[in-house]
């Protein structure tokens, strides 16, 4: 049975901290080093990468990650360099879909050791876009992930997906670990930014879950209209309370502020209009003021760490001075998605 990474929800709280504590020991030896010192040797191992969506940090990431562990890559852009792909069970292929995956991940689990997917409809355009209409519900079983890793004998990677964002989570549980040392107990923010566009919840979701599992005093502030999906909140809230740790939901801006040691910042759509952007009353620009992360907010925190899973636009979600401050961590995060890439798959593909 192979051990796939399509949620953090599928791995104990424990054994997330231990992998990203194992990537923090990659980066120590292996940083400016080449192939790293003492880790596993994946020579003659292939790791597949399917993206449906463009990526920066996750495809070189996993690439950059696989070459230090002595292994090798092939990154398909799905649409481009393939025809379009079907998940559905019983489908009559007249269409223009062109290949099920019934066979395509079999096919590429026999030529690949392990294979990365992203496939997030919110990030979706052209030739593999789905349906406008389809809920956030129905995006969220994420259809074609699960049923390539029911159909993959090799690890599936979920790279970003309608619901999760596991690679991400765990690289933020290395940063938060990197940062403060001994996370538990300590205050973490997550706060919605205002964005021109209506953004997927994966990245969210799964930073969420990451702060829970180390134990952290969560805040998820966010305005009216705008939660994560209740099933990802009431996880969260399982896990942060049996990690030591609590999570409060709230849209009080200077109160969520006070006494954080981290605040993270993303935007994300709404639930209820997820997919269909046109229908979403977005807030006016000029609300953009009471949820940009700047220096004046960031001063009530105990002298926090800034976050951001990047992309970012500056001075729409955070203001220059809080990028370019010595407290602003997202280059260090970002690097950190190697360092959790190259731990997860030493963790999958290492030989014993
Ligand atoms: N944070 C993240 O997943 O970056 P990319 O979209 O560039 O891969």
């Amino acid at each position: 049975m192979a051990r796939h990474f399509l949620s953090t929800l599928d791995h104990d709280s424990a054994e997330l901290a231990r992998l990203a504590a194992a990537a923090l020991e990659l980066k120590r030896r292996g940083r400016g080093a080449g192939r790293i010192p003492g880790a596993p040797d994946l020579a003659g191992r292939v790791l597949g990468l399917l993206f449906f969506n463009p990526s920066v940090r996750t495809r070189v990431s996993c690439e950059s990650a696989m070459a230090r562990l002595g292994g090798t890559s092939v990154a398909l852009a799905a649409g481009s360099d393939t025809w379009r792909f079907e998940a559905r069970p019983g489908a009559v292929m007249d269409g223009d879909t062109q290949e099920h995956v019934a066979e395509l991940a079999p096919v590429l689990a026999s030529m690949c050791d392990a294979v990365g997917i992203r496939k997030a409809e919110l990030m979706t355009s052209g030739a593999q876009a789905t349906s406008a209409s389809a809920s956030y519900a129905e995006l969220a079983r994420d259809e074609f992930l699960h049923a390539f890793a029911r159909h993959s004998d090799v690890p599936v990677l979920n790279l970003e997906s309608n619901a999760f964002h596991p690679c991400q989570g765990l690289a933020d549980m290395a940063t938060l670990q990197e940062l403060l040392g001994a996370p538990r107990g300590e205050r973490y923010v997550l706060t919605w930014a205002w964005h021109p566009k209506a953004l997927p919840v994966a990245t969210p979701h799964s930073q969420l879950l990451a702060a829970a599992d180390l134990g952290m005093r969560v805040t998820l502030l966010r305005p009216e209209g705008y939660d994560l999906a209740p099933e990802v909140l009431a996880a969260a809230r399982t896990r942060a309370e049996a990690a030591g740790g609590a999570l409060e939901v709230t849209d009080d801006v200077e109160a969520a502020y006070a006494g954080a040691r981290v605040v993270c910042a993303k935007s994300w759509g709404r639930l209820d209009a997820y997919g269909r952007p046109s229908e979403e009353a977005r807030p006016a620009a000029d609300l953009r003021a009471r949820w940009i992360v700047d220096e004046a907010k960031l001063a009530r925190g105990a002298d926090p760490w800034f976050l951001h899973c990047l992309p970012i636009r500056r001075n729409v979600i955070a203001t220059d001075g809080v990028l370019d401050a010595p407290r602003c961590a997202v280059v260090r995060q970002a690097e950190n998605r190697l360092w959790t890439a190259a731990a997860l798959l030493a963790d999958r593909l290492g030989r014993a």
